[in-house]
């Protein structure tokens, strides 16, 4: 397995481009399942979750057209397969997301579980108990989400337990074909539910509501195709904010939007930051001054994201004085925190809080990457550390940030790719 190696302790300073977003990108491309002629997405992020993705559509015959700017054509008239084989699914939790698009367009799915994954056990039972109420019969046995509807699925009044992202997407798109309408209450508010629902009225469906917690979806007959472009990646966004505030520099980062962002753009000018915004760009500068530690708290859209807590913890711990962060989304998502400590992080966790003390500088040490966003807060870790980090299991990088080291070493970064 690839490895990145990092000779830390050099200010980040420069531009960089954001790519078009991960977890908008996935639902989107589950939702060309629903319409009858082709769907035409733009500004897809070259990422392993998004071939991932495509070679799930392609197992089930739906073969998407790639172009050199990977914009990606899908038809999926094509399809012959309704089946999401555990050899993909155990790679990539989102394809979950073509449960609802198959269910409401073919009456029938065969999805693996996704099992659970380093951040915590990540059941789907909400996605299934909400496609139960709009009439699908769903059993889950041999490790398999078994699904099916005679005729189409029942529009239903429905009440998320829990505030769940991908379980509002798959919702939202099965409820685009059903028959009546469907109410989503508690529904997630997140920017990449919002572009899912813009993607799905551009095929035809009829939803109001989206980016509030109670989500309207009339059926329709049948959704077509359209021409999408999928919007900037947040996450990818404020994790380069992060590592130039964690490195003292400065940075500009373009095709964003800052809109998106403003609790993570509160927390890094409580941290000291210098922040300018323009419609599409965001420009941070910290003059040299070492970042102030900070306290949050995570929680669903629009509070400060779960995805940039580990982030932020490597912040904490080079920054002045003390934070804690508490983590309420998911149950364990502080495997970066044996990691940092030790690179020479002052840092313990309390139930779903992890207390930092910031010290002056880390050592950089042989890391290893657990799950996406903690991979990201270890090579932050290492842009920090006065020496040099090695960080091992890169591949959970790959899966959600594009060309990361390339980026990194415009921003004047050392850090290099060294096969396994
Ligand atoms: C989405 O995951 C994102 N992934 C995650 O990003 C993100 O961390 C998460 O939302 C929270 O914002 C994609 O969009 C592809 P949830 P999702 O359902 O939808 C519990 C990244 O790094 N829950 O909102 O899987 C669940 O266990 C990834 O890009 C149930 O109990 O998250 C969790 O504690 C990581 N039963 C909480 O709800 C269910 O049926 C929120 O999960 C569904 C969820």
């Amino acid at each position: 397995m690839d490895k990145l190696i990092i000779e830390g302790g050099v200010r980040l300073d420069g531009e960089i481009r954001i790519a078009g977003a991960k977890n908008s990108a996935l639902p989107i491309m589950a939702a060309t399942l629903l319409a009858k002629s082709r769907v035409v997405i733009r500004n897809l992020p070259h990422l392993f979750d998004i071939t991932t993705m495509l070679e799930l559509l392609g197992c089930m015959g739906v073969q998407p057209i790639v172009d050199e700017k990977l914009n990606v054509e899908i038809d999926s008239s094509t399809i012959h397969s309704f089946s999401a084989p555990y050899e993909l699914v155990k790679t990539m939790r989102a394809s979950i997301l073509v449960l609802g698009p198959l269910l409401a367009r073919y009456g029938q799915a065969e999805v693996a579980l996704p099992g659970g994954c380093a951040i915590g056990s990540r059941p789907v039972d909400l996605h299934i108990n909400a496609l139960r109420s709009m009439g699908a019969d769903i059993r889950v046995e041999d490790g398999y989400v078994r699904a099916k509807v005679d005729g189409r699925l029942r529009g239903a009044h429905l009440f998320m337990d829990m505030v769940t992202v991908t379980g509002t997407e798959n919702v939202m798109m099965a409820a685009s074909l059903a028959v009546g309408k469907t109410v989503i209450e508690n529904a997630a508010k997140e920017p990449e539910v919002i572009d899912l629902a813009e993607c799905l009225i551009a095929m035809g469906a009829q939803i109001e509501g989206h980016g509030s917690d109670t989500i309207v979806i009339e059926g329709v007959a049948e959704l077509t195709g359209c021409t999408y472009s999928v919007m900037p990646d947040r996450i990818e966004t404020g994790t380069y904010l992060i590592a130039a505030a964690a490195t003292c520099g400065r940075i500009k980062v373009k095709d964003t939007r800052p809109d998106i962002l403003e609790a993570v753009l509160l927390k890094l000018e409580q941290a000291g930051a210098d922040i300018e915004v323009g419609e599409n760009w965001i420009e941070l500068e910290m003059g040299g001054r070492r970042p102030q530690a900070v306290s949050l708290r995570t929680a669903p859209y629009p509070a400060f994201p779960t995805d940039m807590q580990a982030q932020f913890t490597a912040l904490n711990t080079i920054a002045m004085g003390s934070g804690s962060i508490t983590e309420t989304v998911f149950e364990n998502r502080f495997m970066h925190v044996h990691e940092m400590s030790r690179m020479g992080a002052r840092i313990k966790v309390e139930g779903n809080t992890v207390f930092v003390d910031g010290v002056d500088a880390l050592k950089g040490a042989p890391v290893m990457a657990t799950d996406l966003r903690a991979s990201a807060s270890l090579i932050i870790a290492g842009l920090v550390a006065k020496s040099q980090t090695k960080v091992d299991r890169i591949y959970h990088i790959d899966r959600g940030y594009e060309c990361i080291e390339e980026k990194l070493q415009l921003l004047g970064a050392k850090i290099r790719r060294v096969p396994a």
